[in-house]
C-alpha cells in the first residue's frame, strides 16, 4: 500500500539536472591576482631604488620578464591558448614560489619596502586563497598539454615555437619543457618523454646561442640518455653521449659513455629491434580519432542522414534539427538561445560558482580548476526556467523541477588546457537515493553556450559520431530505448578543448515525470521518429 502511494506521488515529480567546469574563468581570475602581485613587486623595487637599498638581480629580471608579458597577459582571451595557460600555471606555482623564498629569506634585512611587500602579499594571498596555484596544478597542466599533443597530433616543432592550430603565442621556454619532461618521467610516460626531449634537442641545435649553452645542452642530453636507457635502447644513449663528447670534452660525459657502452653489451640481442612506440590503448586511439573529426562512418550510413524543421508542442513553431544518427536518434538543434540569454546565463553561473567554490573544489581535488559545480535550479532565475521550458516544448518531455531539490542541471565551462582528456560529460553520478526517486536518465540535453576555436567536440565512441560545439544550439538524445532498456550505444565523452573556452549546460531528463510523455514503442525496435 505504502509503495503504491509512493509511486503515485512520484509520478508528479520531475527530476532534471545541471555542473559548471570553470577553468578559463577561474584561471583568468588567478591571472588578475598575478597582476596585483606584479604591482607589489614593482613597488618594492621602486621603493628600494628610491631608498638606495639593494634588490636581488633575480627579482629584477623576473619583473622584466613579467613586464615583457603584459601585452599578452592583459588580453581578454589570454589563457584560452594551451601554451599560455600552461606557462601561466607553471610561473605561478614555481617561479613565484622562488620569489617568495627570496623575499622571505631569514638573513635578509627586513627593510621597509620588503616589509611592506611581505605584508601586502600576505593580505592578498589570504583574500584569494582559492586561486592558489600549486605544483600539483602545474603537473596536471603539463600532462594535459601532452594529452592535447597526442589527441590532436600537434606538430611538436610548431608547438615549441608557440604555434597551435593556427594561432601563435610565446614559444615554450626550455624551462617549461624540462618541467614537462620531468613530469612525464615521474609518470612513466617514456614515449612522450623521449619524443619531447628529442624535439628539444632539435630546437636547441637550431639556435646557435642555446646550442653552445653547455649547461642547458647537457641537461637535455642527460635526461634523454637516461630515458633511452630506461626504454631499453642504451645504444641510443651511447650515440648521444659520443656526439656530446665530440662537441665538448667532459670527464663526466666520458664516464657516462663507458657506463652505457657496458649496458649495450649486457643487453639482449633481441632488444636491438626495439623501436619507439606509443602505448595508448586502441580504445583511446579510437576516441582521439573521433576527436580529430576523422569520419569513421560508412557512406551508406551517413547518406541517410538529413535535416528538418522539427515540430514542437507549440503549433506553427519549428526548430532546425540535424539528424546525426538514426538509431538511436541523435540530434543537433540550432538557434535555440540568443547571445543575450547566453551572457545572462553565464553571469548567473559565475555568481553561483563563486559561492560554491570551496566545497566544489574539495570534491574533486585533482581537478580543482577543472570542475566546479553550479547547480542551476529552476528557481534561480526566470531565465533558467525559460530554458527548461524550451526543452519541454521541443522534446515534449517533462523537464521542470517541482518537489525534489534536483541536482540534475549542470552547466560547465572547460578550458583548453585543463580539460583532462576524455571528460565524461555526465559527471553527477552516484546519488543512489536520487536515482531511486527520479529513475534513470531518459534523455540528455546539452546546450552549447559558446563556440570553441578548436577541439571540444562531443564524441559517441561506439557510434563513431563527432558532434561539434555550436553556440546557441543543443544536442539531444535518449539514453533509454523505446522498450525501456538502457541504450549502451549512447556512450559518449567530451574531447579536450584545444583553443578557446567551452561552456555547456546539461539537462538530464529523468524517467520520473515522463509517464505518457514518451510511451513504449509498438515493438521492441520502435524508433523515435520526427515529431
Ligand atoms: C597554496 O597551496 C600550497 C600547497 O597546498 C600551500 O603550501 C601554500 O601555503 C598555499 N598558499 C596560500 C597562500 O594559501
Ligand atoms: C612540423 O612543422 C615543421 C615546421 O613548420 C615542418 O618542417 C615539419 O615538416 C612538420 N612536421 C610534420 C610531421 O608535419
Ligand atoms: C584557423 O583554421 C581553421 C581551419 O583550419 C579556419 O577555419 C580558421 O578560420 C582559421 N583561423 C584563423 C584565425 O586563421
Ligand atoms: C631484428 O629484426 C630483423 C628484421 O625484422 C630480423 O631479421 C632480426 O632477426 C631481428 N633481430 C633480433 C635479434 O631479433
Ligand atoms: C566505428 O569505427 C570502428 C573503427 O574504425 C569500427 O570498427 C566500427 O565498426 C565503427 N562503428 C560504427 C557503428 O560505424
Amino acid at each position: 500500500m505504502f509503495l503504491n502511494v509512493f509511486e503515485v506521488f512520484l509520478v508528479f515529480l520531475t527530476c532534471t539536472c545541471a555542473t559548471i567546469f570553470t577553468s578559463v574563468w577561474r584561471m583568468q581570475r588567478a591571472a588578475e591576482v598575478e597582476a596585483s602581485m606584479r604591482e607589489m613587486l614593482r613597488n618594492y623595487v621602486m621603493q628600494s631604488d628610491v631608498m638606495e637599498l639593494q634588490v636581488p638581480d633575480s627579482i629584477r629580471s623576473f619583473l622584466d620578464e613579467l613586464d615583457s608579458l603584459v601585452d599578452l597577459t592583459s588580453r581578454e582571451n589570454y589563457l584560452e591558448n594551451p601554451i599560455d595557460a600552461f606557462d601561466f600555471i607553471r610561473r605561478r606555482s614555481t617561479t613565484w614560489k622562488e620569489v617568495e623564498t627570496i623575499m622571505n629569506c631569514d638573513e635578509c634585512e627586513l627593510n621597509p619596502p620588503r616589509k611592506k611587500y611581505i605584508e601586502d602579499m600576505e593580505m592578498l594571498m589570504s583574500r584569494t586563497q582559492e586561486l592558489n596555484v600549486t605544483q600539483d596544478d602545474a603537473e596536471h597542466a603539463a600532462i594535459a598539454l601532452v594529452r592535447l599533443w597526442r589527441t590532436y597530433h600537434l606538430n611538436l616543432t610548431e608547438l615549441f615555437r608557440g604555434r597551435v592550430s593556427n594561432t601563435t603565442t610565446q614559444p615554450l621556454a626550455a624551462e617549461d619543457i624540462f618541467f614537462i619532461t620531468n613530469t612525464l618521467s615521474e609518470r612513466g610516460d617514456l614515449y612522450a618523454e623521449i619524443t619531447w626531449l628529442q624535439q628539444l634537442m632539435a630546437s636547441l641545435k637550431e639556435d646557435e646561442d642555446l646550442w653552445s649553452d653547455t649547461v642547458l645542452r647537457r641537461r637535455a642530453v642527460n635526461m634523454l640518455t637516461s630515458a633511452y636507457s630506461r626504454y631499453g635502447m642504451p645504444w641510443k644513449s651511447v650515440d648521444l653521449l659520443a656526439n656530446e663528447l665530440q662537441k665538448e670534452y667532459s670527464k663526466s660525459v666520458e664516464r657516462d659513455l663507458k657506463y652505457y657502452s657496458m649496458k649495450v653489451q649486457e643487453a639482449e640481442k633481441s632488444s636491438e629491434n626495439i623501436t619507439l612506440q606509443d602505448s595508448i590503448t586502441p580504445r583511446e586511439s579510437h576516441r582521439m580519432k573521433l576527436c580529430r573529426g576523422e569520419g569513421l562512418r560508412d557512406v551508406s550510413v551517413t547518406s541517410r542522414l538529413y535535416c528538418l524543421y522539427r515540430q514542437v508542442t507549440t503549433p506553427y513553431h519549428r526548430v532546425k534539427e540535424e539528424i546525426l544518427n538514426l538509431k538511436p536518434r541523435i540530434s543537433l538543434l540550432y538557434n535555440l538561445i540568443s547571445d543575450e540569454e547566453i551572457e545572462q546565463f553565464k553571469e548567473l553561473a559565475v555568481i553561483r560558482m563563486k559561492e560554491s567554490r570551496v566545497s566544489s573544489s574539495m570534491s574533486t581535488v585533482r581537478d580543482v580548476r577543472v570542475s566546479e559545480t553550479a547547480w542551476m535550479a529552476d528557481t534561480v532565475d526566470p531565465l533558467i526556467k525559460r530554458l527548461g521550458m524550451r526543452i519541454q516544448m521541443i522534446t515534449g518531455l517533462n523537464v521542470m523541477q517541482h518537489l525534489l531539490p534536483c541536482a540534475d542541471s549542470e552547466s560547465f565551462q572547460e578550458t583548453p588546457l585543463l580539460s583532462f582528456g576524455p571528460l565524461p560529460e555526465e559527471q553527477s553520478k552516484g546519488y543512489p537515493l536520487y536515482d531511486l526517486l527520479c529513475g534513470e536518465r531518459t534523455a540528455t540535453w546539452i546546450y552549447y553556450l559558446s563556440n570553441v576555436q578548436a577541439g571540444g567536440n562531443t564524441v559517441f565512441t561506439l557510434l563513431n559520431i563527432t558532434v561539434p560545439v555550436v553556440k546557441g544550439g543543443a544536442a539531444f538524445w535518449y539514453n533509454i530505448d523505446r522498450a525501456g532498456v538502457h541504450d549502451h550505444w549512447t556512450e559518449h565523452a567530451g574531447c579536450p578543448v584545444l583553443i578557446g573556452s567551452k561552456w555547456i549546460s546539461n539537462k538530464w531528463i529523468r524517467e520520473t515525470g515522463q509517464v505518457l510523455k514518451r510511451t513504449c514503442g509498438k515493438n521492441m525496435n520502435a524508433l523515435d521518429g520526427p515529431l
